[in-house]
């Protein structure tokens, strides 16, 4: 497929390779096509260009930039959302998602979009990169209105190495965003550390 990740940053980086190794087309948008993390984009073989440049041809975009610039890099951009599937891997840790529940229907409405999936959110970077414990992958847990789309997100997550667990709507992705929050006060402030995932079991 013909992804554009929007950010190149660590999640950027780390879907984009993964998925270049996968056989997937990889266009990066960027807001400085000569800063090292272009310059880390292009030596992963993927394409870099200005933000709007960069959703041409798109069939998924990857959005990776930080929620809180998330509304200013979408507005800046001028393109019929409609015609692709948008992952959202965001969180707003840092910034408020009002008058919206999550950051998902926030870039849902931004966009116009019914095509969102909240997906890749819910773990760290390292755990993209090796989402494999003690021999199983762990889950991604995505959730979006549109079936077609989630089943695209679901084989994009299995290229990355995830299992995929489905959490039903859009309406779901604060759950996920929730989720997340958890994560990252596990790791980084009670000193849990990255290397861990919550993952599902079931008899
Ligand atoms: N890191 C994780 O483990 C993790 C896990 C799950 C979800 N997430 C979420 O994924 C998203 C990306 O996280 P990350 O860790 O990859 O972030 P990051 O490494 O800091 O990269 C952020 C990217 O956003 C761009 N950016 C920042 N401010 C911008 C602005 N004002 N306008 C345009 N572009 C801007 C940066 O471009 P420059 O290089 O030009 O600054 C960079 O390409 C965030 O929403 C985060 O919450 C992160």
């Amino acid at each position: 497929m013909h992804i554009t990740i929007l950010g190149a940053g660590n999640i950027g980086l780390a879907a984009g390779k993964k998925w270049k190794d996968k056989g997937h087309s990889i266009t990066f948008g960027v807001r400085d096509p000569e800063s090292q993390k272009a310059w880390d984009a292009r030596n992963i073989g993927a394409e870099v260009k200005p933000f709007q440049e960069a959703m041409q041809g798109a069939e998924v975009v990857l959005i990776a930039v930080p929620f809180g610039v998330t509304d200013e890099v979408i507005k800046n951009i001028q393109f019929d959302w409609d015609n692709v599937i948008i992952i959202d891997a965001t969180n707003p840790i840092s910034a408020s998602t009002e008058p919206f529940d999550s950051a998902a229907e926030a870039i849902a409405a931004w966009t116009g979009n019914g095509n969102v999936v909240k997906a890749f959110n819910t773990t760290g970077v390292g755990n993209m990169l090796n989402p494999i414990y003690n021999g199983t992958a762990i889950e991604t847990f995505i959730c979006g209105d549109d079936a077609d789309a989630k089943k695209c997100v679901a084989g994009l997550a299995e290229d990355l190495g995830f299992r995929v667990m489905d959490m039903g709507g859009l309406q779901n992705a604060v759950l996920l965003e929730n989720l997340a929050k958890m994560w990252v006060t596990a790791a980084y402030k009670l000193g849990k550390g990255p290397n861990f995932a919550f993952t599902v079991v079931q008899r």
